[in-house]
């Protein structure tokens, strides 16, 4: 798949760029500076992620809203109000996914990747473990999202509605308070409770049920 990263010159979007280009994906690397990338170019590409931060997110989508309609738009975009980024920061439209829902109506907008740290993403030996929540309005969207999140080596759970990018835009902030308060970097999530492996599998029976 093409795959068009909008500020991927910068530490998540070449780390994601790196995994998928490893798995096969062709990758069109995004830059406001023409020397490093081209963000109209990558936003040509079948599937565009939005790896700019907070503070340039409304300009870059309105500049490129043409290009974008009835795309996938993956939104990884964590709004934070810088110093405190460990502290949870809710924009004036609930979520910059919903900011962006808004800003490409006809785009198939994606809230994704939020809890994936750059820190070990273009370290290809490095496994990255943990689960990838993504919520979306369009199924088929969510859908292709969650199999391109496979192709990271990572597990995609259909985490609902793009209304809940609020709660996943929010983790972040806490993830960030967590590395700092034991010592870690680049803290992911797992959700507890789920088989290991494919989450659509039908569990075994318990044994009462068997008998
Ligand atoms: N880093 C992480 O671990 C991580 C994890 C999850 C989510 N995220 C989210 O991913 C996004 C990117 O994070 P990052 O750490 O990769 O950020 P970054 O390295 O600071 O910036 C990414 C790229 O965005 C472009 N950019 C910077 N300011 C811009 C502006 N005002 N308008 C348009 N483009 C601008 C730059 O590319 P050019 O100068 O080439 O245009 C830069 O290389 C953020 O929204 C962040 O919340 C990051």
């Amino acid at each position: 798949m093409k795959i068009g990263l909008l500020g991927g010159t910068g530490k998540e979007g070449r780390g994601l760029a790196a995994r998928w280009a490893s798995a096969g994906h062709q990758i069109v690397i995004g830059s406001r500076d023409p020397a490093k990338g081209d963000n109209a170019a990558a936003a040509a590409a079948e599937v565009v992620v939005v790896c700019v931060p907070y503070s340039g997110h409304a300009a870059t989508l309105r500049e490129l809203a043409p290009q974008l309609d009835g795309k996938i738009v993956i939104d990884l975009v964590v709004p934070l109000a810088p110093p405190q980024i460990t502290r949870v920061f809710v924009p004036d439209g609930g979520a910059a996914a919903l900011e962006a829902q808004r800003l490409l109506p006809g785009a198939r907008v994606v809230g994704a990747l939020h809890h994936v740290s750059s820190v070990h993403l273009a370290d290809l030996a490095y496994p990255i473990t943990g689960d990838v929540l993504v919520c979306g309005d369009d199924p088929a969207a969510k859908g292709i999202v969650i199999g391109l999140v496979g192709d990271l080596g990572m597990r995609g759970l259909d985490a609902g509605p793009l209304a809940n990018a609020v709660a996943l835009e929010a983790m972040t902030p806490v993830l960030l308070y967590l590395n700092k308060r034991y010592k870690r970097a680049g803290l992911g999530l797992r959700i507890a409770g789920l088989p290991d492996g494919d989450p659509e599998r039908v569990p075994e029976p318990s044994p009462e049920l068997v008998r």
